[in-house]
């Protein structure tokens, strides 16, 4: 994986959750005040900054820190290209409240070109309909209109791919998934390429106050102790679900860039532990989801518990009515199996 990084090493720290360091001989010291910085989440931030190759900021969730991009980085009447059949939280914030402060959404098939734009977002293994784009070229092409590309990695985590490396601008996550692990902390991460432009994302982040506290971030330093072993160990178990869900007769689709998508495979070599399905209908989708026994019936991803669920509840027609989302976890692979076979033949 990465041995250089210093995940594995080392003690974790105390959370330090005081607000305020007094000054040393009138000189504010480093953590003078919380809303600026705090000892865990410049631990957190170091080791994200060592996995992603750029210095990384810490945000309170994925939201907050795709607001703080967004707000940070862009101007009224800038324009997002953004990658179709990604998460639609993204969509929702870009192009509903940040709508009234003139920002132009056009949504784009990432494996293509993008159209001209200021800031081109992309999303590996798109989630949930879990496109994958051709990362340099794509981003490439960005730099040739004059835009800077995002790449969010939520899904595939820095373990399997470093978007940085391929010229982004900027990688994004939800640190409430894969990162922190285990579905009891919610955070978001902005790597940056350039350090003027974290240095730019750190001031607006103190000014507006969208900060992150030091108990989420010291469960995500926990978490990242474990992420070289959950990313592997989920990917395969990911793999094997998709491959056994292509010959199940209820199924009508599996999308998993595992299963032959040779761009994907030419910028990863594990896909990581979300994939799609499709069966027949909303109810079926929805009968699926009762039955479950093992696999929880919750929202999110990437945690070590397998979780599933329907995503048209909160999608609508963005996406098939029986699409389901399963995100594999850390059980036994014939566990996780004999419950999906069960829930689907329910
Ligand atoms: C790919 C992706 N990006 C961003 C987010 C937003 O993250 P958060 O829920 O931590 O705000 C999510 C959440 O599901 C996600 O799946």
């Amino acid at each position: 994986m990465k041995p250089e990084t210093s995940l594995a090493r080392g003690e974790l720290p105390a959370v330090d959750r005081a607000t305020i360091h007094p000054f040393e001989d009138a000189q504010p010291g480093p953590f003078y005040y919380q809303r600026l910085a705090h000892p865990v989440g410049v631990e957190a931030e170091r080791l994200l900054s060592e996995l992603e190759g750029g210095r990384a900021l810490l945000f309170p969730s994925g939201m907050a820190a795709t607001t703080a991009l967004a707000l940070a980085m862009l101007g009224p009447g800038s324009t997002v290209a953004v990658a179709q059949g990604g998460y639609w939280g993204t969509v929702a914030l870009l192009s509903g409240e940040l709508s009234r402060w003139g920002l132009l959404v056009v949504p784009f098939d990432q494996t293509g070109p993008p159209p001209p734009a200021e800031l081109v977002w992309l999303e590996p293994c798109a989630n949930p309909l879990m496109s994958f784009p051709d990362l340099g070229a794509a981003v490439q092409s960005a730099h040739a209109n004059g835009a800077r590309a995002v790449v969010d990695n939520t899904v595939l985590s820095p373990l399997l791919l470093r978007p940085l490396e391929h010229g982004a601008d900027f990688v994004l996550h939800s640190a409430s998934k894969i990162l922190a692990g285990h579905h009891d902390a919610l955070l978001g991460v902005v790597a940056c390429a350039r350090a003027e432009d974290a240095a730019r994302l750190e001031a607006f982040r103190s000014t507006s106050g969208i900060v992150a506290a030091p108990d989420p971030a010291w469960l995500l330093l926990r978490g990242l102790k474990t992420l070289a072993l959950r990313v592997e160990r989920q990917s395969a178990s990911a793999l094997e679900m998709a491959r056994r869900l292509t010959d199940h007769t209820e199924v009508r689709c599996v999308r998993y860039p595992g299963l032959g998508d040779a761009v994907a495979a030419r910028y990863v070599r594990a896909f990581g532990p979300i994939l799609t399905f499709d069966v027949a209908d909303a109810d079926r989708a929805v009968r699926v989801e009762r039955s479950l026994r093992l696999i929880g019936n919750a929202t999110s991803l990437g945690g070590a518990a397998s979780t599933l669920e329907a995503r048209a509840r909160w999608e609508g027609d963005r996406v098939p009515p029986g699409l389901l989302r399963l995100s594999v976890g850390l059980e036994d692979v014939e566990d996780i199996w004999a419950d999906l076979a069960q829930a689907l033949e329910a």
